[in-house]
């Protein structure tokens, strides 16, 4: 089966490629530059470094786990970048989930002021949404993502088959993701995910391809419209607001990205209703609903209980002080139409 392409046209056009069992390709793409590098985690390696076919690459092996989103990790990178003489016509293959793209793309950003890096995302969050899109970042004490660069990918393959090992902590974060990207896409999305959560959860490959792609694409038409956040892209951060405060309140790394924006999801129904912007009062209902089959929690209460963190109203607030999507909450008007409304504090 030959992979599937969507074209990313920003500033410097880039194409993404989904399919089965594809990711070698990756390498191929890379041969053409005058040396590349593979960065990977220990986990991904163990599993998948075989599919890659990296030959005699130089593959720089992080240990797995949001922690490697350092300044440390990013220096490690860095020389060894320098070492095996990469020049400004080289690339880095990340090949990994959305540390490894995060990392991967800071390092390729600096690197001599800036090389290719080429994406191969293996976990269903990175696919749907990291690797799109050139956010890359470390994270420093005082907030996630808060030191990094736009630097577009210059290519991404998509491998599904890569999902199949998956533990289903990182699946379900994946799925929060996916949930979020149909609310901003519109009915025909969020009524598919409604038709075929079972399928989904069983990790069925033909719906995986649809899924995925259906994320990608409508991440793509909103890159495209605004590459470095300064308008409409701010529609991706729905959920995020809530999301990112869960994440630092409750230690980050203890709950899964995907699993808090899909909580924020949910909180900012709830916030739309209250400030009158909630136009569709089924939305939340069915939100809910879907985050349910697809084995989400359904509220701050059920992960509160599920996760075993405090998660009190005090440091949430706290929490939404550090970060930089605090300031702007993103409401859902109905499926497709969000409006961004500064937080009252
Ligand atoms: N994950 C949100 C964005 O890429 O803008």
């Amino acid at each position: 089966m030959s992979a599937r392409t969507v074209q990313v046209r920003t500033a410097a056009p880039y194409e993404l490629r989904l399919g089965r069992g594809i990711v070698h390709e990756s390498m191929r793409a890379a041969r053409e530059y005058s040396a590349a590098a593979v960065l990977s985690d220990d986990h991904v390696w163990k599993l998948h470094g075989d599919k890659l076919q990296a030959g005699d690459a130089r593959v720089v092996i992080v240990p797995q786990g949001e922690r490697s989103k350092s300044f440390e990790q990013l220096e490690r990178v860095l020389d060894a970048l320098a070492e095996v003489r990469l020049d400004r016509r080289s690339c880095l293959v990340a090949f990994g989930g959305g540390v490894v793209g995060d990392l991967g793309g800071l390092a390729s950003a600096l690197f001599m002021r800036g090389i290719d890096v080429l994406q191969c995302p293996t976990t269903l969050l990175a696919q749907v949404d990291s690797s799109v899109g050139g956010k890359t970042a470390v994270n420093l004490r005082s907030g996630k993502n808060l030191a990094g660069a736009f630097h577009q990918p210059a290519g991404v393959w998509i491998d599904v088959d890569l999902l199949t090992t998956l533990d289903d902590q990182d699946y379900a974060s994946g799925l929060g993701e996916v949930v979020k990207s149909a609310v901003l896409a519109g009915e025909a999305d969020f009524a598919r995910l409604e038709q075929h959560a079972e399928a989904l959860l069983r990790r069925d490959p033909d719906l995986l391809l649809d899924v995925v792609e259906a994320c990608v694409r409508q991440k793509a038409a909103v890159v495209e419209s605004d590459e470095r956040e300064a308008g409409p892209r701010r529609a991706l951060n729905l959920g995020h607001t809530l999301g990112h405060a869960i994440e630092r309140a409750a230690g980050y790394g203890r709950i899964p990205h995907g699993v808090a924006v899909a909580v924020g999801m949910l909180h900012a129904c709830v916030r739309s209703a209250h400030e009158g912007v909630l136009q569709d009062r089924d939305l939340p209902a069915r939100i809910r609903r879907l985050c349910a089959r697809l084995g989400l929690p359904t509220g701050l209460d059920e992960l509160r209980t599920r996760s075993g963190a405090a998660l009190s109203e005090a440091e949430l607030a706290d929490a939404m002080q550090f970060d930089k999507k605090g300031a702007l909450w993103i409401l859902p008007v109905r499926l497709g139409e969000v409006r961004a409304v500064a937080s009252k504090g």
